[in-house]
């Protein structure tokens, strides 16, 4: 049977990385095999692209450039890792996907909504996530969640304003597709992330197991 497909979503500092261990604990527990990836990158290529995007430069980038690169790097993400995966039966639970895309260059930027559909549809396809879980903070907690972090990286570095229409974005997301999208208050105590996380994958994991 073919794995399940999950991406963590969420603004810089909700939770996602400290999301995955919950995660990872609990797959551990059910003995279903998985892989842990991230975007934008996952393949050696692709973690590549992840520098190209991410690495904060002098020069302005475009945001069809931004665009073009991220969804270069999923398709082959895609191709390499996580079909292959998911082919196996072995679960992939991704730190962002496609969600991303649309919240960053299409909400937080200003890009072409349609422009995004015909890509999603030609590098995507049909292995959009099966579940999304989005860690849904206000933006200052997010902020004050990685004030220390070293690296601040281009997107890291955007204004408030920019991280205000990303957390909407995820919100609106999940508004228009509650059956996949499910968020997480991740301003909650790790605990109670924790909780509600195993709360949803139990949830998702009856569902599917009623599928087959
Ligand atoms: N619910 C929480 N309560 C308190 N601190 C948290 C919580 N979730 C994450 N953190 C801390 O906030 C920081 C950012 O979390 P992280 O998981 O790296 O976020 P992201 O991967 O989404 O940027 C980390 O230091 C982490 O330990
Ligand atoms: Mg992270």
């Amino acid at each position: 049977m073919r794995g399940k497909f999950i991406s963590l979503e969420g603004g810089e500092g909700s939770g996602k990385t400290t999301a995955i261990h919950f995660i990872r604990q609990w797959l551990d527990d059910h003995k279903i095999p998985y892989i842990m990836t991230r975007e934008p990158g996952g393949t050696p290529l692709a973690e590549e692209i992840r520098q190209l995007v991410l690495t904060p430069r002098d020069e302005s980038v475009n945001d069809v450039t931004e665009l073009l690169l991220v969804f270069a790097a999923r398709a082959q993400h895609l191709a390499e890792k996580i079909q292959p995966a998911l082919d196996k039966g072995t679960w992939v639970i991704s730190d962002r996907f496609l969600d991303s895309s649309y919240v960053y260059q299409g909400k937080a930027r200003g890009g072409d909504i349609a422009m995004l559909d015909q890509l999603a549809n030609w590098v995507v396809g049909d292995n959009k996530p099966d579940a999304t879980l989005v860690l849904d903070v206000p933006v200052e907690l997010g902020q004050e969640r990685v004030v220390q972090r070293q690296h601040q990286d281009r997107l890291d570095k955007e204004s408030f304003a920019f991280h205000q229409k990303v957390r909407d974005g995820f919100l609106e997301r999940a508004e228009a597709d509650p059956k996949r999208v499910k968020i997480v208050d991740a301003s909650q105590s790790l605990e109670s992330v924790k909780s509600q996380i195993e709360e949803q994958l139990a949830k998702l994991n009856e569902a599917w197991a009623g599928d087959c």
